[in-house]
């Protein structure tokens, strides 16, 4: 295991695991929780939000709001929202919030109002999503330091764009674009930067994912030992881009292939994987075809 091991003098520094089977394992091993964010009363704050959201919360609360995103997401239709992601992208000088401006719409907000939406998801995004560790290498606008005034206002010009829902439908669609924006933005980025010559839009995308993933780690909590001999309390860092990258799994892992099996691990593993792959690939997708024509 790739590890930075606790030392009793300094504060304990995270294990980073970085291999592709250790982290699909971790993934899928209950000893490794999400810790809690506390939930305050209700309140148009993003503090509310991620006390509200399935993302950070655990075990049948997790569940339960989980199955509530999936129930959504279950409602929207791939192909139309890919068709809609192209006709809005077709000449956009700046595509990247497109596909959370169709995503808005999809979910209630007015048609005309989908680039307001887009703007006020990109303003709570940066403080709805644990930072990124180590920073991206790719700067990207929506991950930016988190500005907790403007963050608080977009989450109340977001939820006034759709109709002011009930607090707990409101964290249901706030969450699904929160989780959405940089992560698709980024997708839709790096493809566009990717110097791939032509081929078919799925491989373009799949081997960004790999090569580029938009979410590079993901953060865990051992509550007892874990796989690996993971000690109890032990924070974990999971290195997706690294195992990506992992030599013993991926021929020439540092070549930008399209084409290749598609075995990346950035949309997660285990019980609680991205719900929404073939949604954010379907809105990536008409967008980088668009601007690609
Ligand atoms: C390229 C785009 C995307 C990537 C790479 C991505 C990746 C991920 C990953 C890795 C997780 C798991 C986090 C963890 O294990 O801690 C996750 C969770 C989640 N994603 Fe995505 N995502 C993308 C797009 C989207 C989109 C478009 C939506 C909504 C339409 C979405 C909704 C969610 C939700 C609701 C969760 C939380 C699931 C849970 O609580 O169990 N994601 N995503």
């Amino acid at each position: 295991m790739t590890s930075q091991p606790n030392s009793a003098a300094r504060p304990a520094q995270p294990v980073v695991v970085s291999r592709y089977d250790e982290v699909r394992a971790l993934l899928a091993d209950p000893a490794l929780t999400v810790p809690a964010v506390p939930r305050p009363p209700f309140s148009l704050t993003v503090a509310w939000l991620r006390g509200a959201v399935g993302r950070f919360a655990d075990g049948p609360v997790h569940a339960a709001r989980r199955a509530a995103s999936v129930g959504v997401l279950a409602g929207l239709d791939e192909r139309a929202l890919r068709a809609e992601a192209f006709r809005r992208a077709a000449g956009h000088p700046g595509p990247e919030l497109v596909p959370v401006e169709v995503l808005a719409v999809a979910l209630g907000v007015r048609a005309e109002d989908g680039a307001r939406a887009a703007r006020a998801v990109a303003a709570l995004a940066p403080a709805y999503l644990p930072p990124a560790t180590p920073p991206s290498p790719v700067a990207s606008p929506v991950q930016a330091a988190p500005d907790d005034a403007a963050a608080d206002a977009g989450l109340a010009e977001l939820s006034r764009l759709l109709g002011d829902p009930e607090p707990e439908r409101l964290a249901v669609l706030a969450g699904l674009l929160a989780q959405a924006c940089a992560a698709t933005a980024d997708l839709v980025r790096n493809a566009l930067a990717a110097d791939a010559g032509p081929c078919p839009v799925e491989d373009l995308l799949a081997e960004t994912l790999r090569h580029d993933p938009p979410v590079r780690t993901l953060r865990r909590v051992a509550v007892r030992q874990a796989a690996g001999g993971v000690p109890a309390g032990t924070t974990v860092l999971l290195d997706v881009a690294a195992a990506n990258r992992d030599p013993h799994v991926f021929d020439d892992p540092d070549r930008f292939r399209p084409g290749r099996s598609p075995r990346h691990l950035t949309f997660g593993a285990g019980p609680r994987p991205c719900p929404a792959e073939r949604i954010a690939l379907a809105l990536a997708a008409g967008v980088v075809e668009a601007i690609r024509r």
